[in-house]
């Protein structure tokens, strides 16, 4: 059954695979269109299961069970749902009409996707196979899922929220950049002349050389892959270390975002890949720590301003507003303005450039 909800349309990453161990884990995809919470276990053969986490007896939480011979126990009154939801009473046995919900679920680049209908796909995910895993982490963020993406849209906040990568106060006045939009695809470009840092040489970054950014974000779900490149300043490659990081952001609560990022870096040959991976804990350290510093700055937005009130859009803040539209249109299935009837007014935020 398809719906309009997100988590009905779309696959969602929903937790790191490492987390679920031989214990059940509760998950919360509540502003992706789940009201109840899910609970995702492996069965002993190590497939992944996922149903609601509530008892359809009492309603008590089954996470909060044991799991036993593939099933989940009720921690009240030890009723048991198996991976496809039947029940079973301790005593009587199978419980005829009595099914709990469960949902699609699969692995894969280091977390646990899931959608609610079984007719969902994962959708196309962006081809990694030239590329080296180096890790996949993820940051959850007490912001709505609107401000998230803003910051993950723009270089502009690079010189004052970061320290390594990309450029400084005053080599924001080279800053090239273009953002386009073809049909639901939303695509960006920032170039501007690298900062010098310690353990620039770590990242094989070149005195001088430029950061070349290229993202392409997409709404099915919500997800943005970024090409990271040392360039000069016409963008001809200067070194041969590339960075492509993908970030999923998964909406839970109506204040709180998910990041799922998965990394990977290429050398330009893949006899590189074992260099590489000597490096991936670092470059993973440096990568969530540069990433912090956004959910550091953006979770003090929300608990000093909760609602900011009307936003001055700027030159670098396009992909800001075709952002928005478009998570209005797929992400969130919304009805558009000509099908509402709305009448453009100078008032909207799109007008306001
Ligand atoms: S609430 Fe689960 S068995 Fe009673
Ligand atoms: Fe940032």
């Amino acid at each position: 059954m398809s719906g309009a909800r997100p988590i009905d349309r779309f696959f969602h990453p929903v937790l790191l695979s490492k987390k679920l161990k031989s214990k059940p884990v509760s998950i919360d995809v509540g502003s992706a269109g789940l009201p109840e919470r899910v609970v995702l276990f492996r069965t002993s053969k190590g497939k992944i299961a996922a149903t609601q986490d509530r008892c359809p007896h009492r309603g008590s939480p089954l996470s909060l069970g044991e799991l036993r011979n593939d099933e989940l126990v009720c921690p009240y009154h030890g009723w048991r749902v198996d991976r496809d939801g039947a029940t079973t009473h301790p005593t009587s046995g199978p419980i005829k009409k009595c099914r709990v919900p469960t949902y699609s679920v699969h692995e894969a680049d280091g977390f646990i996707w899931m959608a609610s209908s079984h007719l969902a796909r994962r959708a196309s995910f962006p081809d990694v196979s030239e590329w080296t895993h180096m890790g996949s982490y993820e940051i959850p963020i007490d912001a709505p899922l609107e401000l998230v993406l803003d910051n993950f849209n723009e270089d502009e906040h690079f010189p004052y929220v970061h320290k390594v990568l990309g450029w400084n106060e005053e080599g924001a006045h080279d800053v090239q950049f273009s953002c386009d939009v073809r049909g639901d695809e939303l695509s960006v470009n920032y170039r501007g002349p690298q900062r010098d840092f310690f353990g620039r040489s770590f990242f094989m970054l070149p005195k001088n050389g430029f950061f070349d950014n290229k993202w392409v974000v997409r709404f099915d779900p919500v997800r943005i892959s970024y090409l990271v490149t040392a360039t000069d300043c016409a963008g001809n490659p200067v070194a041969p270390l590339r960075q492509h990081v993908v970030i999923y952001f998964v909406p839970v609560q109506k204040h709180k975002t998910v990041i799922r990022v998965m990394q990977y870096s290429s050398l330009g040959n893949s006899r590189w890949r074992l260099l590489l991976k000597m490096m991936a804990p670092l470059t993973i350290m440096v990568s969530k720590w540069d990433l912090e510093h956004d959910k550091h700055l953006l979770e003090k937005i929300v608990a000093l301003s909760p609602d900011p009130g009307p936003i001055r859009y700027g030159t670098y803040d396009e992909p800001l507003l075709q952002a928005r539209k478009l998570l209005r249109k797929v992400y969130w299935a919304e009805p558009t303005r000509a099908e509402v009837g709305h009448e453009r007014s100078a008032q909207d935020p799109e007008f306001s450039l």
